[in-house]
């Protein structure tokens, strides 16, 4: 098997509404391998959820080549794209996507179904986590940050091969981020997991092991200001 999970190059994506064309990337290139970490960084609206939503299938580029495990996209099927979402891509969404009538501990045992698992490590993982307590919990009873990190424990409760997170960190305080993190780099060490993470958090995107820059609708190797 292929450890090349994300091959794209000169992704295009606009949107359109009734008053405007809005041309969001414009040529966007990025290769992902297995059990690396890569940080996207950018300005507010340069399109870096638009990027992650094109790399799960939510979105269709306009242009540009995309594979994902080595599948060409415009070959896969709705189908096809609805099963990868199920089974090998997690994506952690900014609002934190759990089911609004399931408590915690049937979220995560119900993504785990979904890839076709039994979970038998909800519990350790809402501890680790630092959210046990919430495990009988409906989402609405939750805060931000646990919100989140009941959405990290599903994500990593369904066995990926790619976690797609946008600002996965930035509901949490310094002091929970602090422990939070560290988790996602285990995982992704033991599982080999690729992840792309898309984050304001410098400690986040520095421990990863790129960091890339979306500007004017492209990606670019970041360069720190210290160094330039
Ligand atoms: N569904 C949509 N319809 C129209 N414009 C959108 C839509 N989603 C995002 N945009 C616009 O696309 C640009 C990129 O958005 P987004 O990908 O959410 O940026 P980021 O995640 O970097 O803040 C923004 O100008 C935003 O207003
Ligand atoms: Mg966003």
């Amino acid at each position: 098997m292929s450890d090349i999970l994300i091959r794209a190059q000169g992704l295009c994506c606009s949107y359109d509404n009734s008053r405007e064309h809005i041309n969001v990337l414009q040529g966007v290139s990025l290769e992902l391998q297995r059990g690396e970490s890569v940080a996207v960084i950018g300005p507010s609206g340069s399109g870096k959820s638009t990027l992650l939503n094109l790399l799960n299938g939510l979105l269709v580029p306009d242009n540009g080549l995309l594979e994902v495990f080595g599948r060409d996209s415009t070959q896969l099927t709705e189908a096809q794209w609805a099963e990868l979402r199920r089974t090998r891509i997690a994506t952690l969404f900014q609002d934190g996507n759990l089911i609004p009538t399931l408590t915690v501990s049937r979220n995560i045992a119900f993504r785990a179904g979904l890839a076709g698992l039994q979970t038998h490590d909800g519990d350790t993982l809402l501890e680790q986590l630092g959210i046990a307590e919430t495990a009988h919990r409906y989402p609405d009873q939750l805060s931000g940050g646990q919100r989140q990190r009941a959405a990290l424990a599903c994500a990593f409760a369904m066995q990926p091969d790619l976690i797609l997170a946008d600002e996965p960190t930035g509901s949490l305080d310094y002091a929970t981020a602090e422990r939070v993190v560290p988790l996602f780099f285990d995982a992704i060490r033991e599982r080999k997991l690729g992840a792309l993470i898309v984050t304001h958090n410098p400690e986040l995107a520095q421990r990863c092991d790129r960091i890339l820059e979306l500007q004017e609708g492209a990606l670019s190797p970041w360069v720190s200001p210290a160094s330039s």
